[in-house]
Order: C-alpha cells, then sequence, then structure tokens
C-alpha cells in the first residue's frame, strides 16, 4: 500500500494556518486518496530543536493529539502517532546527516529565519532539522506529503537527498512529491499581512487559535489589519490583508475567491470581515465540540498506542535495511 506522511510541531495551540494548510487539506485527502495509508504524526523531535518548557511541551503534543483527531480524520486508513516514540526517526536523521551537504543546510530559508530571532545560542539541531524532516518521510518511503507552502524547501530538499541515496545505491527511498493545497497553503498574519500566521509569533492578535472563543475570533476578525481603500478583491501584493481573509474564506467555505469577490464586492469591509468571522466560528464550533470530548477520553491514548505499534513496525524494518545498505553492523546471515 502507498503511503502519505506529514507532521505537526507541538510548539503551541495551533491556528488556522496550520489547519488550512495541513488539517483540513488531510481530511480531504483522506477522501480522494483512500487506497494510501496516512502516517500522520506529532512532530516532538522537531519542537526541541528551539528550547521549550517542558511541561508545556507535553501538554501541547496531547493537544495537539486531539486536534488531528477533532478535526475530523478518519480513522480507518490512518496511523496517528508522536515522532520520539518512534526511535528510527532519531536513528534516520542521524545516518541522512551523512548523506547532506552544509552548504544545502546553511541554505535553508527557515534555518536562516528562526537562527535570526533565537536570543539564546543556536542549537546544532536547529540546523540539521531538514535531515530530521527528511528521516520522517523516507523512513515510511512516502508517496505524498501533504504540507503548506513553507515546507517546500525542505520537501525538496528531501528528495535531492532521497535521489542522492538511490544513485549511490540502488534504488532505495521512494522519493516524495509535495501535496500542497490551492487555498490555504500561506496563511497570513491577521495584523500584519504580509508575515506568514506562526504558532510562535508573539503577537496574540496575529492568529485565530483552533481552541479560541468565539468573540475573541470575532474581535480578531474585525480588527484584522487592511487597507483604506474600501475595495474588495484579491490583489495580495497590494491588498494583503483583504487579500488573505479572502483565502480564509475560499479555504474554508470551498467557495472560488473570485466567486468570492463577486459576492462581496458591492458591500463594506464590517459586512465582508463579519461574513469571514461568521464562517470561521461556525467551522471552529464542532472542532473544539469533538476536541473537548477527545481529550479527555482513553480512545485517544489507544488510538496512538496503535499509531505507535503501525509507524514502528514500518520504520524499524526501513532502518534496518538501510543499515545494512550502507554496510554498518555485520553481514547478514
Ligand atoms: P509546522 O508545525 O510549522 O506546520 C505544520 C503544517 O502547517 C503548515 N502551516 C501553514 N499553512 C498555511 N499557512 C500557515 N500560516 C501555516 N503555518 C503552518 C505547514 O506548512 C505544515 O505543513 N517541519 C514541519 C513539520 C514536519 C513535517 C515532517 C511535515 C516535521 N516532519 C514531515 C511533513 C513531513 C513544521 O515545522 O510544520
Amino acid at each position: 500500500m502507498k503511503h502519505i506522511v506529514s507532521g505537526i510541531q507541538p510548539t503551541g495551540s495551533l491556528n488556522i494556518g496550520t489547519y488550512l494548510g495541513s488539517i483540513k487539506n488531510f481530511v480531504k485527502l483522506q477522501e480522494s486518496y483512500q487506497d494510501h495509508h496516512f502516517f500522520l504524526f506529532i512532530a516532538d523531535l522537531h519542537a526541541i530543536t528551539i528550547p521549550r518548557d517542558r511541561l508545556e511541551l507535553r501538554k501541547t503534543i496531547k493537544e495537539v493529539a486531539a486536534l488531528y483527531l477533532a478535526c475530523g480524520l478518519k480513522k480507518d486508513n490512518l496511523s496517528l502517532f508522536i515522532q520520539s516514540e518512534v526511535e528510527a526517526h532519531s536513528q534516520m536523521s542521524y545516518l541522512l546527516q551523512c548523506f547532506t551537504y552544509i552548504g544545502e543546510l546553511e541554505r535553508m530559508t527557515q534555518f536562516k529565519e528562526k537562527a535570526q530571532k533565537q536570543e539564546t545560542g543556536v542549537t546544532s539541531g536547529l540546523f540539521t532539522y531538514p535531515t530530521l524532516m527528511a528521516g520522517d518521510i523516507l523512513l515510511y518511503d512516502a508517496e505524498y506529503v501533504p504540507v503548506g507552502d513553507d515546507q517546500k524547501q525542505h520537501l525538496e530538499l528531501t528528495r535531492d537527498i532521497a535521489i542522492r541515496v538511490n544513485n549511490r545505491f540502488g534504488d532505495f527511498f521512494t522519493v516524495p512529491k509535495p501535496l500542497i493545497p490551492k487555498v490555504g497553503a500561506r496563511i497570513m498574519s491577521l495584523t500584519e499581512p504580509t508575515k506568514k500566521m506562526s504558532k510562535s509569533d508573539t503577537f496574540v492578535k496575529s492568529r485565530i487559535l483552533l481552541l479560541d472563543d468565539e468573540n475573541i475570533i470575532r474581535k480578531r476578525i474585525m480588527s484584522a489589519v487592511t487597507d483604506t481603500d474600501g475595495i474588495i478583491k484579491f490583489d495580495p501584493k497590494n491588498k494583503p490583508g483583504i487579500s488573505n481573509l479572502l483565502t480564509i474564506m475560499s479555504a474554508i467555505t470551498n467557495t472560488s475567491i473570485e466567486q468570492l469577490v463577486t459576492t462581496y464586492q458591492n458591500t463594506d469591509y464590517k459586512t465582508f470581515k463579519e461574513a469571514v468571522a461568521d464562517c470561521v466560528v461556525a467551522e471552529l464550533k464542532p472542532i473544539k465540540e469533538k476536541y473537548s470530548t477527545i481529550i479527555n477520553s482513553g480512545e485517544l491514548d489507544a488510538f496512538l498506542d496503535k499509531g505507535k505499534a503501525d509507524a514502528n513496525r514500518v520504520a524499524r524494518k526501513k532502518i534496518a535495511k538501510f543499515n545494512h545498505k550502507i554496510g554498518l553492523g555485520r553481514k547478514q546471515k
């Protein structure tokens, strides 16, 4: 069976950017790729590349796990697991470092951005992060990797590493292809719409969390930064705020941006923002309700245990084969 792999870092409460760029897309893809098995995980090993409070991290791991299910993923063709519970991920990351050049890692935009923001020292874990991500994907011979726009470069590096290994040792890894949603692959900050909406933005008004209360959601959208010309049209360069709200509405309602522009072009920003707020509130309400039943149920742990067993089965086999392939250990009898 072919595999689809993706992960989310538990670095803070999930926002609608992560949701529209990843989980909502996973739910859709489960419908269109019913013949594929999905390995989705909580990327906790990635989260520690930047110092975290350990209790906060542990809480967020569980929250992200519960949100995956609360957003409507079906369980039949899914293994949901916590990355650190599958040791092969750390092992594979080290092995792939030996097939990755320093120059390639130095070129990674996310590394450069995150390193710049780092007030304490920059860890070597942050630098080698893309090899951990490559390992996450190559361990499962993923055919497709659904991600948002900001992960494209990491995916390209993963493909380069896979091709490099294949050229040296014969076809060993499946070379993965990214699946990037047409709308919603880059949701922008509500306060600075030229910047990506991010879990780590210190400005809380920049984002809407999946678990935010209705009145907070409405406030954030009504106060989202726009412009003063009063025209509702899609023009990300000159009208990033309005274009971002159109994108959010389009990704949530599955209505094309052109259609939304036609519907709202003769209204004012207040009316349009109220409509955006209504659709975000309606989208998140059932997620919040489901979340509150899942988070404290035994169902979540049982499903994570199953996911851990499924992932370990596949990943351990692949890492053993890879060790052997590259000449590590003793000759197998
Ligand atoms: P992370 O945790 O930053 O984000 C999780 C997913 O959400 C997407 N995303 C967004 N999409 C649209 N608009 C936004 N504002 C937005 N913010 C985040 C991301 O593109 C991503 O798809 N390194 C990854 C996690 C990871 C992974 C992997 C992904 C680890 N191993 C293997 C795929 C395969 C990350 O930090 O994503």
